[in-house]
């Protein structure tokens, strides 16, 4: 049994070992006597983050101590314990001692004071968190050291202190216990930048008079807040016995020696590789540290180390109404409970204005408005007639029934022909305060529909032959598709003499106010990526599953509405066209957006599919810079274009220049750059040389994938499960997933067409 155990863990040793670098969790030891060990720190081969052959940092042994404990050590250090969010470890360190020898008559030789050398490390003695203390009646001490940035030209005296007790044996009964401020004790803080120091006892101020009362100096750098000063500590051997001779010391680590922006150019070799982790500069010394991003915690070393902080549990609940918080990733938000309103983060909530008043107020109105209506019921029914024949007209202006027509061939396309009355009534008869946009064409209004859903309603201004056309289209276009990553069209308005189209409300804005708008909030770069997907799907879909394939003709950042979960919906169909199905077929006038129009477009006048991968390529841009796509406001050496800025940034391998800082600090740089060359590809001025959106598409949903679901997360355990059943490893994502994407037109959901009346 043994054995055969034995020879499966020889198997799935090496082959765990050079599928995935990266430690793998469960087969490491993380503990030692008392003490957590996370990663980069580890016991043994391959569990640790190995930076050299002479570098001791984070390869520790457990090993006995004389005490007869286990303990971690590091080199000839025994590890108190390690912190990864402040990049510290604590170590033991040994109290220098210089004693009056009785027999001998003479201050003892201080060949036992060690010389305390991280040198050969990652480590660096912490400036902020110790001190030098020395301890006795008539005492200097001096450290000595060699500084990291320093040449080595030996050691040098740094700092040190003197502690007196001016008055002799009399004054020992005037100290106080906790207070090191030279009267029995002193402290002095040391430089930056060491990793290596000694003690040195001044000579001339020794011990050999006042041995009656206190016969030893003490000196040692210790962490401030570890050390507590007893009056006790100058007459007695007290410090020595109480402590055994050690007292913690604190040590930052680095887990690299560059800065951060030199460490993200190797992406193989650098250490923060959790999905929302940070690069932090150490501050003392040279290197590097990793954080989890805030709102995250966890081990920023460790793909996928980085987890959430569910802030409503646990510290302090971050609303001022309890029960009101919902964690969200990254973060918090504080809702009011339905029924009630207010503000839950500061304020209170309270319940909606009483039902009762607003019942006994219609009421009222309900009567008024009978009354109204029988008195105005005469003068209506003279006007109908005429009115009806007017509605007729501009129905049959607009196509009505034409696409009537087409509706009732293409059964299973739920659209509805709103009347007049619906509209105005959704929208509070298009009352100012509905306005969600207005364009210089046409206003959009918030409308709520008798079945509570909430909509868009497009309403043109006046319009021309070539509006009218587009118009057109788009309400054609857009009845035929279903997707998920696509407005909805609900129905539209025929009757009056300016067209009115129904949409899907979305209620969160355009991906233009998310990147651009005022508000700079945090998006991190999985979202980023999730937008830039959806997106992608849904451009497919339009190119090469819709029937006839459809050309959107304005892709760009405003056009791509987001809703509450940051899903994409697609958007604004008013400049596309249906594939042409015989090549001879131009359109008449270049249609699009300055920044985002595909260059040979404009030279050919020819739309295709590549002209709007091309426009997708720079809202990929606008992801990933956070810019805008034409900055006609830019001042010199600001980004005006930002796809030619783009590529000569590309070009001179400087991404880091140009890449949103927000996510330059989250994530590490490989999938940017991933999608930074895809975006390159899509701006390739030879539209033949571009691919195609659903190659794009599948292209951002295996870095989604991978962002998700890392390789290096996988356990050992389920490597070896893998290998005991011998199940083949995949190798790439099938694109299955990818299918499910696409909401299959419902049959059962076509709604009645409401004929003119
Ligand atoms: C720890 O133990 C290992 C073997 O168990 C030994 O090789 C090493 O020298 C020990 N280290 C210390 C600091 O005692
Ligand atoms: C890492 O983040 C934590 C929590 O936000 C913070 O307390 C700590 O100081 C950070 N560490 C560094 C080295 O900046
Ligand atoms: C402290 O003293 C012990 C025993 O003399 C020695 O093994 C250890 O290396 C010393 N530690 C330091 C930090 O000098
Ligand atoms: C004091 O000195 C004597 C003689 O030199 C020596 O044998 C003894 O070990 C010393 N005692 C201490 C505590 O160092
Ligand atoms: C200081 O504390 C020690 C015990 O830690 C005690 O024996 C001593 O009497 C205290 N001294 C004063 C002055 O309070
Ligand atoms: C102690 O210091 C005095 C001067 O304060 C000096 O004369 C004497 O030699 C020193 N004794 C020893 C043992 O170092
Ligand atoms: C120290 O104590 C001894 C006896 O214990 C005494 O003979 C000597 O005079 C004392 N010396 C001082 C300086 O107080
Ligand atoms: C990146 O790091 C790896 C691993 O440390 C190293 O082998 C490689 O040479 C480095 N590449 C560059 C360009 O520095
Ligand atoms: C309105 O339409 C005209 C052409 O009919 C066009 O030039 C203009 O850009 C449009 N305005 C907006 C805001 O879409
Ligand atoms: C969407 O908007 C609502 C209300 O304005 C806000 O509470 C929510 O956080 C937004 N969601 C996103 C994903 O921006
Ligand atoms: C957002 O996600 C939540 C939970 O997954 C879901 O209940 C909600 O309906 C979604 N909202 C939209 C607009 O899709
Ligand atoms: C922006 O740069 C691209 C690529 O260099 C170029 O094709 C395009 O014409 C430029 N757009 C504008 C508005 O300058």
């Amino acid at each position: 049994m043994l054995l055969a155990l034995l020879t499966v863990l020889a198997w799935a040793w090496p082959a765990a070992a050079s599928v995935a670098p990266q430690p793998i969790g469960s087969t490491c030891q993380r503990r030692c006597g008392g003490v957590d060990i996370p990663y980069p720190f580890g016991i043994g081969h391959g569990c640790y983050l190995y930076t050299g052959e002479n570098d001791l940092t984070f390869g520790l042994t457990c090993n006995l101590t004389a005490t007869g404990s286990y303990a971690p050590f590091c080199g000839g250090l025994e590890v108190l314990s390690v912190s990864l969010p402040r990049g510290k470890a604590r170590v033991r360190n040994n109290i220098s001692s210089w004693c009056y020898n009785a027999t001998s008559r003479s201050m003892d030789d201080q060949s036992g004071n060690l010389w305390t050398d991280v040198s050969d490390s990652s480590f660096t003695l912490s400036d902020e968190e110790n001190r030098l203390t020395v301890v006795g009646c008539n005492s200097l001490a001096y450290v000595s050291s060699s500084s990291v940035s320093q040449f080595a030209t030996g050691s040098d005296y740094m700092t040190g202190c003197m502690a007196t007790c001016p008055g002799g044996a009399a004054a020992v009964l005037q100290l106080e216990n906790g207070s090191c401020a030279g009267m029995g004790c002193c402290q002095a803080a040391i430089p930056k930048e060491i990793n290596s120091y000694g003690v040195v006892f001044e000579e001339k101020f020794n011990t050999s008079q006042i041995k009656n009362f206190s016969q030893c100096s003490y000196a040692v750098l210790v962490e401030a807040l570890a050390f507590d000063f007893r009056t006790t500590y100058v007459t007695t051997a007290d410090f020595v016995e109480s402590t055994g001779g050690t007292v913690p010391l604190v040590l930052d680590w680095v887990v690299g020696k560059e800065t951060c922006q030199e460490a993200r150019r190797n992406s193989t070799a650098y250490a923060c590789v959790s999905s929302h982790s940070v690069c932090v500069d150490s501050r003392n010394g040279p290197g590097y540290l990793c954080n989890c991003s805030r709102g995250y915690e966890g081990n920023p070393y460790m793909q996928g180390g980085c987890g959430d902080i569910n802030e409503c549990e646990g510290g302090e609940y971050p609303c001022s109404v309890p029960g009101t918080c919902i964690n969200t990733p990254g973060g918090s938000r504080c809702t009011c409970p339905d029924e009630t309103t207010g503000n839950a983060y500061t304020g209170t909530c309270e319940a909606k204005k009483s039902q009762l008043g607003v019942h006994i107020a219609i009421g009222v109105s309900v009567g008024v408005v009978v009354l109204v209506i029988s008195m105005s019921c005469a003068y209506m029914i003279h006007e109908k007639r005429s009115l009806a024949t007017v509605k007729r007209r501009y129905f049959k202006q607009h196509g009505g029934l034409l696409l009537f027509e087409e509706m009732k061939a293409k059964q299973g396309v739920s659209f509805t022909l709103f009347t007049k009355e619906e509209l105005e009534e959704a929208t509070g008869k298009f009352d100012e305060c509905n306005v969600l946009g207005n364009g210089g064409n046409g206003t959009v209004y918030k409308g709520t529909l008798k079945d509570s859903r909430t909509v868009a309603i497009k309403k043109c201004k006046l319009i021309d032959e070539r509006q009218k056309k587009e118009f057109g289209k788009e309400m054609l276009i857009l009845s035929q598709i279903n997707h998920r990553n696509i407005v909805k069209l609900y129905g539209c308005c025929l009757e009056v003499e300016v067209p009115m189209l129904v949409y899907e409300f979305i209620p969160n804005g355009t991906l233009y106010q998310l990147i651009h708008g005022g508000h700079h909030h945090h998006v991190s770069f999985a979202t980023r990526l999730k937008i830039a997907h959806e997106s992608a799907e849904a451009l497919a879909y339009l190119h090469s599953w819709a029937l006839p394939p459809i050309i959107h003709g304005d892709v760009k950042s405003p056009n791509i509405l987001i809703d509450d979960n940051y899903t994409v919906k697609v958007s604004d169909f008013g400049a596309s066209t249906l594939a042409p199905t015989d090549e001879a077929q131009f359109v008449t006038f270049v249609q699009g957006t300055c920044g985002y129009l595909d260059p040979e477009y404009m030279q050919t006048s020819k739309l295709t599919d590549r002209s709007d991968v091309y426009s997708f390529g720079v809202v990929l841009l606008e992801l990933l810079t956070g810019r805008k796509a034409l900055n006609l406001q830019a001042t010199e050496g600001e980004v005006k274009n930002l796809s030619s800025h783009f590529l000569l940034a590309a070009n001179a391998r400087r991404l880091d220049e140009i890449v949103d800082v927000q996510i330059v600090n989250e994530e590490s740089i490989e999938p940017i750059e991933q999608v930074a060359g895809l975006a390159k590809q899509c701006l390739e001025m030879n539209s033949e040389k571009r691919p195609s959106m659903r190659e794009v598409a599948e292209e951002l949903g295996r870095l989604r994938k991978l962002l998700k679901h890392p390789w290096g997360q996988r356990s050992s355990e389920e490597e070896m499960r893998g290998l005991l059943v011998g199940s083949p490893t995949p190798s790439t994502y099938s694109d299955v997933e990818l299918s499910n994407a696409y909401v299959s037109l419902d049959d059962s959901a076509y709604l009645g067409v409401q004929s003119p009346r």
